[in-house]
């Protein structure tokens, strides 16, 4: 299979590698004060939000669709809407992936 015909899911190593990135992106996220913001959002433990990540990301990177299989449509900005996500919010996380 040539690299372009390759799905992001494959090219970053399958689910081993992306559940290492989730779970790194969250070990962050609790370890570091510079996002404590975006911390504080979460529930107090986060590996339910661990597994919705992963099992989303794998579907948007053209691995399985876990995430769609259990709950449908993604609707993630519907299912964001309790949260209050500002530009703050938005650069912490942003930060937290680059940095997993
Ligand atoms: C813009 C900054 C963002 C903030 C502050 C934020 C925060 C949150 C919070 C507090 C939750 C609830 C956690 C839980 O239910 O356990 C959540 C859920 C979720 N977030 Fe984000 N999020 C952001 C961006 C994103 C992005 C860019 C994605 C996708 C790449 C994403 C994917 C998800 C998913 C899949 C869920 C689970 C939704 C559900 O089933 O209820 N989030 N997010």
């Amino acid at each position: 299979m040539t690299e372009e015909s390759r799905t992001l899911y494959e090219v970053i190593g399958g689910e081993t590698k992306l559940r290492e990135m989730v779970d790194r992106f969250y070990d962050l996220m609790e370890l570091e004060p510079d996002f404590a913001g975006i911390r504080s959002l979460h529930p107090p433990t986060t590996d339910g939000s661990r597994d919705k990540l992963f099992w989303f990301l794998s579907g948007w990177m053209g691995g399985p669709d876990h995430f769609v299989e259990r709950f449908g449509h993604p609707r993630l900005r519907a299912r964001h809407l309790p949260f209050a996500v500002g530009t703050s919010e938005r650069d912490q996380w942003l930060r937290c992936m680059a940095w997993a």
